[in-house]
């Protein structure tokens, strides 16, 4: 079934009030819902009530307190149909079902993870637990009873305000929560177990005092220190940036260890995975401690972006979640250096959400069509979602932008609402038309802009001629010219700003050219001096360039140019152009040969004491193999690239030893461990040094001594990739690979990152350690983590492993996916799209990854969701 946007019409009917009984038990949960029901107006009192459902044994049914016949009634595990509800515009309906959260692998409704009931809702999972109208348009207030065995589930927590609580004898006991927010059926929760509670509290801006707390399996409640930490900065910064405060009187959040993905919403009670919750030194890296902060800060500036205003149907998804990734990039910049969050969030965009939006899965920001909405949940919807949000912003100015938001706020809440309706607080607080820009979110496909500079010092002239171009995506292939604001900046010498008295040829507004036409003949008078010109600052638009630039120019901005992000950008292109040069060398059979001056570049950069550490870590890291294919674009060899990146890395580390050495020791940590961000970004900077360092003689020396040496698992992780990646089978690997296992084999979330470490072992052999590893007492195919820490980081992060050229990564990896279908569905497509780029393969792999595609494909049974991405990735 194919839905699609053109067919939303509201429902004849509403469910203002809900009513939730549940009486907990692992194979046989009772759930009484009471909905009140009301006729919408206008709707005729002949229309049928038809309720979604998924999988669901209806135990009985009641209206107004009379049992419903089964004559008058159709009832489905999927749908259940009243087919002549009451004349009366207002009636109770009460329905049971019976469900078996113990059984429940796919993870979607009500479900056990390490003994605790817990839900996951988002997006269609409300319906696995009780009928209903289970669309983000209907909105209700919940009150929701549960009632379980005291020692089983002495904790019973829901959405909203608690409001009472009691025993019932023979060992059970009650709780009752209520939520007085109308909300929509998919910020549903419950969890019900046995937690141990990390508490605090949080004063807001007009003084209410709101309990905090965050629930984790007992005797970890320590582990949850910085993700508290990391909720109080964020209800402090929502109020200061966005003017929003928090509206119950409790917030919890609930740490569980099976969770499909990183983190859900729901009112008044988060539900996490695990892994973003718990954290200390020994078992999390610097990159946990700031997904953590990132993702508790998403998941809180949800309640006013996603719950407080919801969306009219899933087709709006971007409408909370491209507006919340803006708001945790932008605190995540305000608590850390901007600058490097900034270059960490495009080179995520650039790795996630380019390699999708140029091929078969593209998709809009805001989609038209679906078959299975979880689907959806895409690095286009958040990443790209996001970056629509900054252009916003970036053509708005910050002062405008905030009045829109201010009414977005004072004219949706309690709405569902729609892009259109986003769109349009904007246009009404600038008074300007963004219907051209709209189309940034109806159109799908990377814009390229192409752009050649010419200076005339006889007329004091520079020119920039310009023309962007869409490319084709699946079912659009004509495209409508975008709107693009293209940041840009002429650098003249020392780095200093190149004045011009006018110009000509597009509105150009502090320092952003607006593109709206095909092309553009951009000109700039009384430009005295020839400027190098730095281009797309700050990426200010999620667009590929094609320039034609003198490497010269090149050099000088990736020394000189004064916005950060483009003198990163600068460098890294210089980087990406030496490395598809090299492939190509490599390719020809001859040795590749990198250019001196660019080699200087990277040790001038590494000993730059004005730059930041994790700046310099940024750009000494060289561009990812999968980031070089993307740009090579067709007819990839992975073992090219990758013996491409080695020399370059050799080359680099070669020629820097001495500075890279002499800064590697003056690195080592002297005070006490610190997760802040300017701690992390020497630790980022001393690790990609040992990188370097491990491939010059005495490498696997150096990085065992950091290995035992390590006081924090960011260290220890770091030197045990190296020493696995770079000294595959040496004594130093695997002895510290066994230490590893030893030291964190009872802990999952920590032997994660042991297996992703193997996993992501370059070369052919890996494919055989992966099989070894699903059999490893620590690995589980019925956990999400588990499966993404080998399975995935193998498929999607090791592609001389993955892309062996005899096909058997794929194979492996087909099968897998099929396992893991099994009992999971959603991770399943989600491991599934790892394959999206197969076009771009050489000749003989993109044979063999598309018979194992096929094979997918002619699996028997398979569900909505893999069937879904196979075909379209097949199409
Ligand atoms: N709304 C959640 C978040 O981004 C994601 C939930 C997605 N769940 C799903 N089953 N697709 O914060
Ligand atoms: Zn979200």
């Amino acid at each position: 079934q194919v839905f699609k946007l053109e067919d939303y019409r509201p429902n004849d009917y509403l469910i203002p009030q809900t009513d939730l009984t549940f009486r907990l038990s692992p194979d046989a949960t009772r759930v009484t819902a009471v909905l009140t029901i009301e006729r919408r107006d206008g709707v005729s009192v002949s229309a049928p009530l038809v309720l979604d459902g998924d999988g669901l044994t209806l135990k009985r049914i009641e209206i107004d307190g009379k049992k419903v016949k089964p004559a008058d009634l159709l009832a489905t595990p999927d749908q259940l149909t009243i087919l002549e509800p009451p004349v009366a515009r207002r009636f109770q309906l009460l329905i049971e079902t019976e469900v078996a959260p113990a059984g429940n692998e796919a993870l979607m409704g009500l479900y056990r993870s390490s003994h605790v009931y817990c839900t996951q809702c988002e997006a269609e999972g409300f319906r696995r637990i009780t009928y209903f109208l289970d669309r983000p348009d209907i909105l209700s207030v919940y009150t929701v009873r549960m009632e379980a065995m005291r020692d089983e589930a002495p904790l019973l927590l829901s959405n909203g305000n608690p409001l009472e609580k009691g025993d019932l004898g023979d060992g059970w006991h009650y709780a009752v929560w209520h939520d007085p927010f109308p909300k929509p059926s998919y910020l549903f929760a419950l969890v019900a177990g046995n937690l141990g509670r990390l508490a605090d509290s949080f004063v807001t801006l007009s003084g209410r005092t709101v309990e905090l707390g965050i629930y984790v399996e007992p005797g970890k409640e320590t582990l949850a220190g910085y993700a508290m930490d990391a909720l109080k900065r964020s209800m402090k910064w929502d109020e200061e940036a966005f003017g929003r405060e928090y509206d119950l009187d409790v917030f919890n959040i609930v740490a569980v260890s099976d969770f499909n993905m990183g983190a859900m919403e729901n009112k008044g009670l988060n539900i996490f995975n695990d892994k973003y919750v718990l954290a200390d030194r020994e078992t999390a890296t610097d990159a946990d401690f700031a997904n953590i902060e990132a993702i508790i800060a998403h998941e809180y500036f949800h309640n006013w972006t996603g719950n407080r205003i919801t969306c009219r149907d899933w087709f709006q998804l971007c409408l909370k979640e491209g507006l919340t990734v803006f708001r945790d990039h932008e605190f995540s910049a305000d608590q850390r250096s901007r600058a490097v969050k900034r270059i960490a969030e495009v080179r995520t965009l650039r790795a996630h959400q380019f390699p999708e939006d140029q091929g078969p899965l593209a998709h809009p920001v805001r989609p038209r069509r679906y078959r299975e909405i979880n689907n959806f949940y895409t690095a286009t919807v958040y990443e790209k979602g996001s970056e629509v949000v900054r252009m916003i912003r970036t053509i708005l100015g910050a002062d405008v932008f905030r009045a829109g938001m201010d009414l977005y706020f004072e004219r949706h809440d309690g709405d569902a609402a729609t892009i259109e309706d986003f769109i349009k607080v904007f246009e009404d607080a600038s008074g300007r038309d963004l219907s051209q820009f709209a189309l940034w979110y109806h159109q799908a496909g990377t814009p390229n802009l192409t752009i050649s500079s010419t200076h005339n010092p006889a007329a004091q002239e520079f020119t920039l001629e310009i023309e962007q171009s869409v490319p084709p995506t699946p079912s659009e292939s004509r495209k409508r010219l975008m709107h693009i604001p293209l940041a840009f900046g002429l650098i003249g010498a020392g780095g200093k700003p190149v004045p011009y008295s006018s110009v000509e040829g597009a509105s150009v507004e502090d320092g952003v050219i607006h593109i709206r036409k095909r092309r553009h003949m951009v000109r700039f008078s009384g430009v005295t001096e020839r400027p190098a010109v730095s281009l797309n600052r700050g990426f200010s638009a999620p667009v590929t360039l094609s320039v034609e630039q003198k490497a010269d120019d090149q050099f000088f901005l990736a020394r000189h140019d004064g916005d950060a992000f483009s003198r990163w950008q600068a460098f890294n292109t210089l980087l990406t152009d030496a490395l598809i040069s090299a492939f190509r060398e490599i390719l020809g059979g001859k040795q590749p040969a990198f250019a001196p001056r660019l080699i200087e570049l990277a040790g001038s950069i590494a000993g730059d004491e004005t730059l930041e550490p994790a700046y310099r870590a940024l750009a000494l890291a060289l561009p990812g193999e999968a980031d070089i294919a993307r740009d090579i674009g067709r007819n990839i060899d992975p073992d090219a690239i990758y013996a491409a990146r080695e020399a370059l890395a050799l080359a680099i580390g070669t020629a820097n030893r001495d500075v890279f050495s002499g800064l590697y020791l003056s690195l080592a940590d002297r005070e006490a461990f610190s997760p802040d961000a300017a701690s992390a970004g020497r630790r980022a900077l001393r690790n990609t040094l040992l990188d370097y360092l491990s491939l010059q003689p005495g490498g696997a020396e150096l990085a065992a001594g950091h290995f035992q040496s390590a006081t924090n698992m960011t260290d220890r992780a770091a030197a045990l990739a190296v020493l696995a990646h770079r000294h595959h089978g040496s004594p130093e690997a695997v002895e510290a690979l066994a230490a590893f296992e030893t030291t964190y084999g009872s802990d999952p979330l920590i032997m994660d990152k042991w297996f992703q470490i193997q996993a992501s072992v370059p070369g052919p052999q890996t494919v055989d350690t992966v099989k070894a590893l699903t059999n490893h007492p620590a690995f589980s195919m019925g956990n999400p983590n588990r499966v993404r820490s080998l399975i995935g980081t193998f498929s999607s992060a090791n592609q001389t492993g993955f892309h062996r050229a005899d096909g058997e990564g794929y194979w492996f990896f087909a099968q897998t996916v099929l396992e893991v279908e099994k009992r999971n569905p959603q991770v399943a497509a989600r491991l599934a799209t790892a394959l999206r780029s197969w076009r771009s393969l050489e000749p003989l792999r993109q044979a063999k990854a598309r018979e194992a595609l096929l094979s997918i494909a002619g699996a028997e049974n398979l569900s909505a969701d893999l069937r879904d991405i196979v075909e379209r990735t097949l199409a």
